[in-house]
Formats: C-alpha cells, structure tokens, sequence
C-alpha cells in the first residue's frame, strides 16, 4: 500500500512534469497533556499543519516529564530517535554528548534568535557554539495559587513569609479546609522543596545548595530547616495525597477542595483553560522568600534521516520562537514569552507579575535555575536530591538525618 502511494506519487510528478517535493514532517515527544498543557501544543500542531507539516505527535503523560525521558531513551537505543523531543537545561548537552542532536543554526541565523532571546537562555540551546535546541517559554516555579473565595471566607491573605503560611494553614486546618493541594509524586515534592530553600534560605542559599552542590550547605542548619519546613507542610495536605496527577491537585484548588497549590505557572494554565479569572476565581503570588526559579521549555532537534523530516526540524524550529507562536502559546500555557520583543499587552496579572520580578531577579543576582525541573543540574545528581526529598517527606525520617542523606547521595552522585 505505502509502496503503491508512493510510486503514484512518482508517477503523477513524472507526468506534471515537477519534481517530488518533500513535505515537512516532525514526530514530536513532549509531556504535554493535561488540560492546559494540551490546548497549547495543540496550536503549534496547527501551525505547523497551516505550514504543509505533518504532524506526528508523541504525548507520553506524566508532569515533568520523567516518563517522556524513559520512552525517549528507549527510542535513541532502537535507532530510532523522534525528531523533535521537548528537553530542558543540562539534559539538552546530555544528548548532544551522546551523538544525538541536530544542528539548526541555519534556522536560528536566518531568524535572528541572538537578537531577541535573552543569552543566558540561548546558551542552554547552544551545544559547543551551534543551536541544538528552540526555547518555547519562561515557566516561573516559585508560585503559589489559592481559590479566592476560600481565602475570603477565612479571612487570610496570600502568605510573604513561611510562618505566615503555617499559620493560615493552620487556621484553615481548623476551618476543615485542605490547607495545600499536592501530588505525591517525586518531581511534585521536589517542586515545593526547591521553593522552600529559596524562601527559607535566599538566592545565595539556593545556589550554592541546589546549583553548586557545596556539601557544607547541603547539611548546614538553614537546610534542616527548610526539612523541618516539608515536614510542617505534609501535615497540611490531605490523606489521598499520593501519586496524584499535579493537574488534579490545581482542580482541588480549583473547585474549593483545597486553598492553595505550590506548583509553576504551567498551574495557570489549568485554571485558564476551565474559565477561571486570576484576581477573581484564582489568586497568585511567589512563594514566600525573594528570587525568580526559572524552568524554560525547549525542544531539541534530533539527528534523523530523511528531507522530509530535516525540513520539518527547521519549520518546527522557525514557528517555535516565531513571534506570533511566543504570544498565543505562552497565553494558554501559563508562562511568558522567551523571546524579549513580544508584547505582554494581552497577558494577565500574573504573567506580567512573573516578568517584572524576572527582570528584577535579573538585577539582582536571584534569577535561578530550577533543579526540580531539569535547569540546573545534570540528571544523576537531580535525581540523587529528588529521592531524597521524596523519601524524607513519605516517612518521618528527622531533618538531621535527610541532610546527611543528601550529601551522601550527592557524594555518591558524582
Ligand atoms: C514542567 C514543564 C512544564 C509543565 C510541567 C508539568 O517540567 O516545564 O511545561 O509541563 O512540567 O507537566
């Protein structure tokens, strides 16, 4: 059947004449399938499919894409990578040391990405100087969101500090409220621990901490109380808490189950995608502490065989930093433009929230990596901090004992 299709295609090009034309085409591997996450992917499959580009999508479900990198690794091990994956910080020179990406600096010079992508985001794209990777957005991690009503009700205001946190949980507790919607799952409890150090601990805590791994401040005192923090903050969720989807816990929030959520801003789009107004129905803030957790989203571009799907690297390529793709995407995912010259005019409260503090963190020396969400370390010593946090928070094991753990795990990491 393939055969015949296409020696009629052949054969209708030998008779018109032409010549046979390859048309674009991109497997794409991403992690995007919740509510909101959904409705955004789906607007560059119609971009691409308004370009001629066949689209074959690869949604592996999981929130953070811990999934996704198992389905990928088995696919580079068949030989037979997918064109485009969605990959972040440090796993996108991971792959590059591999054999495994593309060079797309064509696409990205004739496009001008130098010019309007801010440098230190563009050198996460880069392997050894060329453009192996197309950013898609600036997602904030540090954000807390809550049901505005509930918080009326109790009369509470978005928590600044973690001790005001505690005790409008507390009282919410009281109320018979779920103080924190949360999912047990490992990259969810990494989430609201890196969140926690940078509250608890400030920029310079978080960076040598999470970013330069210094075992000295991995076991100090500032890191026993940012567990003392996560055991506080597992008396806050509710008893069915495991394994649950981070989609599910937004709709908690959403729909008066539970007052707040600690989750990025991919959250926001969630509660947009359901009709819900920020400032009205949802209400957002960072959390507790001074500082901007960045998580970019990018797709890196495979090494394939084949015009058809080179020309669909470079078309996936130009329509994921083109700038009408940067606006209405970032609308619908919750994060904001990567690139630096879109307008924030149609955006709300909360994304223009994200870019003044960005900026500001900028300044200031506090605009971090997220190591939750793959910017700042490499995968084994991630995932060593992860196991970590996650073993401490589903035991009741003390705050002396998950340091020491930490660094061991570090140590044993590298
Ligand atoms: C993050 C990703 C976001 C969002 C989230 C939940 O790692 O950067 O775009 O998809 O996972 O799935």
């Amino acid at each position: 059947m393939k055969h015949l299709t296409a020696s009629a295609v052949l054969v209708a090009a030998v008779l018109t004449g032409g010549s046979v034309a390859a048309e674009p085409q991109a497997e794409v591997l991403h992690w995007w399938t919740s509510g909101g996450e959904a409705k955004s992917v789906a607007l560059l499959q119609e971009e691409f499919a308004g370009r001629g580009g066949t689209w074959i999508d690869m949604p592996v479900a999981g929130g953070g894409g811990d999934a996704a990198m198992t389905a990928l690794r088995a696919r580079v091990l068949a030989r037979n990578p997918p064109t485009a994956v969605q990959l972040k910080g440090p796993a996108i020179q991971e792959w590059y040391e591999e054999g495994a990406l593309a060079d797309i600096s064509g696409v990205a010079e004739e496009q001008h990405w130098a010019d309007v992508l801010p440098e230190s985001i563009a050198a996460h794209m880069k392997c050894d100087g060329h453009w192996c990777a197309a950013p898609v957005n600036v997602h904030r991690v540090d954000f807390i969101w809550a049901n505005a009503a509930i918080l009326e009700q109790n009369g509470i205001k978005m928590p600044t500090t973690w001790e005001e946190f505690n005790a409008a949980a507390e009282k919410l507790k009281a109320a018979g409220v779920t103080p924190l919607a949360h999912g047990g799952q490992a990259w969810q409890d990494a989430t609201v621990f890196e969140t926690v150090v940078l509250g608890i601990g400030g920029s310079a805590f978080y960076r040598k901490a999470l970013v330069d791994l210094d075992p000295e401040t991995l076991t100090s005192d500032t890191m026993k109380a940012v567990f003392d923090e996560m055991r506080i903050l597992r008396g806050f969720v509710d008893s069915n808490f495991s394994g649950r989807d981070w989609n599910l816990a937004t709709a908690m929030v959403m729909n008066g189950e539970a007052a707040f959520q600690i989750m990025g801003d991919w959250a926001k789009g969630e509660f947009l995608a359901a009709g819900k107004k920020p400032g009205k129905d949802f209400l957002c803030a960072p959390t507790p502490g001074q500082g901007f957790l960045y998580n970019v989203d990018s797709f890196a571009i495979f090494n394939v065989e084949g015009e058809d799907k080179k020309q669909g690297q470079n078309l996936l390529a130009e329509l994921i930093v083109g700038p009408s793709f940067q606006e209405t995407f970032n609308l619908n995912k919750g994060s904001i433009p990567v690139r630096t010259d879109v307008s924030l005019d149609k955006f709300d409260m909360c994304a223009h929230l994200s870019a003044g503090d960005m900026a500001a963190a900028a300044k200031s020396g506090s605009l971090l990596p997220s190591y939750a969400h793959g910017m700042a370390l490499r995968g084994a010593q991630a995932g060593a901090i992860t196991d970590v946090v996650t073993a401490h928070f589903n035991s009741d094991m003390t705050s002396e004992d998950a340091v020491k753990m930490l660094a061991e795990a570090i140590a044993n990491s590298m």
